[in-house]
């Protein structure tokens, strides 16, 4: 072993390293060059006792130099060869970020979000029904007659076993009267099915929301006024006015229509309101006491009930023209309305 071999062993390493491009080729250099059992400086290490005395010292500081310089230089290797495969790409900070799109609600759900909250306020607890319903829920119990022409089949689906689909939430009343004494104050977000054609204002699958609130001590025609009053301000904003018309509903009595001025123009005119300066919302009234009766329930007991229209409200909140848009599910439409 001379200083000269040494000399030409180092260069050769190095060399080796500064190719070796995969961590298996230099892993297979380390074993080459420091491996403790055939590696080639633990082998020179031992030949190191070999040396004349006079030239240990110079060529034990030079094999320590060679181990130093071959051990840099295998670490450089290493690190180089470990983040090759992740070479660094120029990174274009201005293209569009990854976004993980977030769902957003459809204008109906958040009408019948926005009125249960409103109701939860007044002390009215959400109460549930199913969409197939008995023909009493639906219309005996409601006070409606044998031949009334909603049973009819051109209007209602019946079901083979004599079922239906229900034409509206009003039965969920008599489920609730039936499941609670009163007081009873509850609201009912459902869907609702009719044998209509389907145009700008109707369908034959909707969603109404219907309110009942019975108790044992005298409830009033203003009592309901002021109720969907404070609802129509509340979801309308401050503005809006309500106003009532007298009609017909089997189940009340007395009946009526409720109106809402018109969100979009304040009782102007417009496309929406066909003019007409508001649009009609709900029915309601006053409780018949008959429906107490075909259900069994104490006469003395008083309360107004409403049903409402949920696509209706959608509409007016959001200036839609055609209800139809409600349910075409074009993401392009219903994104307006986040
Ligand atoms: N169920 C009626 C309809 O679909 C709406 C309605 C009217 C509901 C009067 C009520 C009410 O609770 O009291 O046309």
């Amino acid at each position: 072993m001379t200083i000269d071999e040494l000399t030409q062993i180092k260069a050769t390493a190095l060399a080796e390293l500064a190719a070796a491009k995969t961590p298996d080729e230099v892993e297979a250099l380390r074993i080459k060059y420091l491996g403790a059992k055939n590696g080639l400086l633990p082998a020179l290490m031992k030949q190191l006792k070999d040396v004349p005395p006079a030239d240990k010292p110079q060529m034990g500081k030079e094999l320590n130099a060679l181990r130093t310089a071959v051990t840099d230089a295998l670490q450089a290797a290493k690190d180089a060869s470990s983040s090759a495969g992740e070479a660094v790409e120029p990174f274009d900070f201005s293209l569009p970020g990854n976004w993980t799109k977030a769902g957003a609600m459809h204008p109906v759900s958040s009408v019948i979000e926005e009125t249960t909250r409103i109701f939860a306020q007044l002390g009215f607890t959400v109460a549930d029904g199913p969409d197939m319903e008995t023909e009493f829920n639906n219309f005996d119990a409601l006070n409606t007659a044998k031949h009334h022409p909603s049973r009819d089949e051109r209007d209602t689906f019946w079901l083979a076993d004599g079922n239906l689909l229900r034409t509206q939430t009003s039965p969920v009343q008599i489920r609730a009267m039936l499941a609670t004494k009163p007081p009873v104050r509850i609201i009912n977000p459902g869907r609702c099915y009719r044998r209509d054609t389907t145009d700008a204002t109707h369908a034959a699958n909707f969603h109404q929301i219907e309110g009942l609130y019975v108790d044992v001590k005298p409830v009033s025609l203003a009592d309901l006024k002021s109720t969907l009053a404070h609802f129509a301000r509340e979801m309308m904003g401050p503005n809006v006015k309500v106003r009532f018309r007298p009609h017909f509903f089997p189940f009340t009595e007395p009946s009526v229509e409720v109106d809402f001025s018109c969100h979009l123009c304040h009782g102007k005119g417009c496309r929406v309101c066909k003019q007409s300066g508001w649009i009609e919302i709900a029915g309601a009234g006053i409780v018949d006491t008959r429906v107490f009766k075909h259900i069994g329930y104490p006469e003395d007991c008083y309360g107004f009930a409403f049903g409402m229209g949920v696509e209706r409200i959608a509409m007016i909140k959001h200036g839609i023209t055609d209800l139809r848009h409600l349910y075409t599910n074009d993401l392009r439409y219903l994104k307006q309305f986040v």
